[in-house]
């Protein structure tokens, strides 16, 4: 795993430097990196796309997206004037064999000119149809003859199946090893997912309860306001289940579940995310609605604006069947997990942007002696990934003054409530973990291969119509049935972010004269 450290000089190729995520996410997080001095000493952007631009009209958007995106300021001019000669731009048609020409006869003379050492990052901000054919043509046009390290860095998503990934990943791994290949999960750049690990495996009260025997289930939120936004032509095509569970969601149920790896290396790691993939209990076509609450937004209101239904928004068709909202029931079938249902829910439209995980431990049998003011709340442990970074733990304690009224208390830690702290963007993490050559926080091939393998039966089953699809109002937190498939648990879902629960459950704790 990385600490932080100086990268050895390299080019970063950019394809897509026009596009949305460069403009949104790529070029502040390269700033940002730069201001802190994590950027290696020597080192080149270069950004390609279609479009015909002067390297001084490149430099100048560039600047645009950073006062737009980026956390800029005016006071910042000096740093961008030490950073803008760092870009350069290359306009390159990526089906086009010429145009890698053009790329390499820049690039070799930037190398020279500023001294690089030949170490060359291409970063794949394209759409995924291109992620094949430029990985050829870099290898056809000799851009990966080089003294240094190459690598490659794509975007999700990768395929729309298992076979469409099959493919795609034979088609690059012709071109690169896999060691070579750095594919992009963002979800595993944010602070807190990567915390998951060291809360579970540095504290010792935690890891001897992280198993069927202390815990009741889990339960893994990630859900937004926004709806389809400009993606319709990419969104009809994947829908929430692709979109969102197939990786992001997927994820942070490996990183919750995993065993602790045999050493804190990439490939230890992996190999016990894997094992997890392994062990989740795939579905049949036809018992998918069992276990799967598909749903698509309606009219309705979010944040006090009426906001028009999916099948409203341009680009979608009337009759689509697209889910914006995906709830499952997950099963972990190996020893630790056995019988511990995993819920995940995530959506489009709904009240708030969060992410969350939270683990609910099971009752003890003392509750019977404890409850005889009502009923005893579980111990719920919060890890808390957006907004809020943090974890809150919630025990249940005697209410002072009072002749044993047991209460909840929630003990909280939130480390973006600091003033004056600003995690890293994922994006920065991610961007400098593969200039250091570090893939613990991308996505392994068998990872990727066995997460469409359990998605694809849901896909199917979704296509036949053998889930229904359930409308929900934006601004709620999707179908009813997702609620019911916790209850038939004798569970339910545990409000996200429940900022004034926590603060009015402290005040009702104690009885204040
Ligand atoms: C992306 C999805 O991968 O993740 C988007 O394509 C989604 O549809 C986004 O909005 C959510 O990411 P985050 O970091 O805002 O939770």
């Amino acid at each position: 795993m990385s600490v932080p450290q100086h990268s050895d000089s390299s080019a970063i190729i950019l394809f897509g430097a026009t596009g949305d995520l460069a403009k949104r996410k790529l070029f502040p997080a390269l700033f940002s990196l730069f201001r802190r001095g994590l950027l290696p000493e020597k080192f080149a952007i270069i950004g390609t796309a279609r479009k015909e631009l002067s390297v001084s009209a490149f430099r100048e958007y560039v600047l645009q997206t950073l006062r737009e995106f980026g956390r800029f300021d005016p006071a910042e001019n000096e740093w961008w004037n030490k950073f803008a000669p760092h870009l350069e731009y290359v306009s390159v048609d990526a089906t086009y064999g010429e145009s890698y020409s053009r790329l390499k006869s820049t690039l070799n003379r930037i190398e020279t000119e500023i001294g690089l050492s030949g170490n060359r990052v291409f970063y794949l901000a394209v759409s995924p149809e291109l992620f094949g054919t430029v990985s050829q043509h870099l290898k056809t046009s000799d851009l990966l003859e080089t003294e240094g390290w190459k690598r490659l860095v794509i975007e999700k998503p990768f395929g729309h199946d298992y076979q469409s990934a099959n493919e795609l990943n034979k088609e690059i791994r012709s071109v690169f090893k896999e060691e070579e290949i750095y594919r992009i999960d963002h979800y595993l750049g944010k602070e807190m997912v990567q915390n998951i690990e060291v809360i579970r495996f540095a504290n010792s009260f935690f890891e001897p309860l992280w198993n069927n025997k202390y815990i009741a289930n889990v339960q893994i939120t990630s859900s937004e306001t926004v709806g389809v936004e400009e993606r319709a032509g990419y969104y009809e095509k994947s829908g929430a289940l692709r979109d969102m569970v197939q990786n992001h969601m997927l994820q942070m149920v490996t990183m919750i579940a995993m065993e602790p790896p045999s050493r804190l290396v990439t490939e230890a790691i992996r190999d016990e995310k894997v094992k997890v993939l392994r062990s989740l209990r795939g579905f049949a076509v036809d018992e998918v609605k069992k276990y799967v609450v598909r749903g698509q937004y309606a009219k309705g209101v979010v944040g006090g604006t009426t906001i028009r239904g999916y099948r409203e928004e341009p680009g979608i068709t009337p009759e689509s069947t697209t889910e914006t909202y995906v709830a499952a029931k997950l099963f972990i079938d190996n020893f630790r997990w056995a019988g511990v249902p995993f819920y995940i829910r995530t959506g489009k439209r709904m009240p708030i942007k969060s992410t969350e995980i939270l683990i609910q431990f099971k009752n003890l049998p003392m509750n019977l002696y404890f409850n005889k003011y009502g009923d005893l709340q579980p111990n719920i442990l919060s890890i808390r990934i957006f907004p809020l970074e943090g974890i809150y733990l919630k025990l249940n304690a005697k209410k002072p003054g009072t002749d044993g009224v047991v209460s909840p208390i929630p003990l909280d830690f939130c480390q973006n409530c600091e003033a004056g702290y600003n995690s890293p963007e994922a994006y920065e993490r991610l961007l400098l973990d593969c200039l250091h050559g570090d893939s613990t926080f991308f996505t392994r091939w068998d990872e990727v291969a066995l997460a469409w393998k359990f998605v694809d039966p849901i896909s199917t089953a979704f296509r036949e119509e053998k889930v229904e699809l359930l409308q929900y109002d934006a601004g709620t937190w999707g179908p009813a049935q997702s609620a019911s498939m916790l209850k038939e648990d004798g569970f339910r879902w545990w409000p996200i972010n429940p900022e004034k629960e926590l603060h009015e459950e402290k005040e009702a704790h104690f009885v204040r004269m």
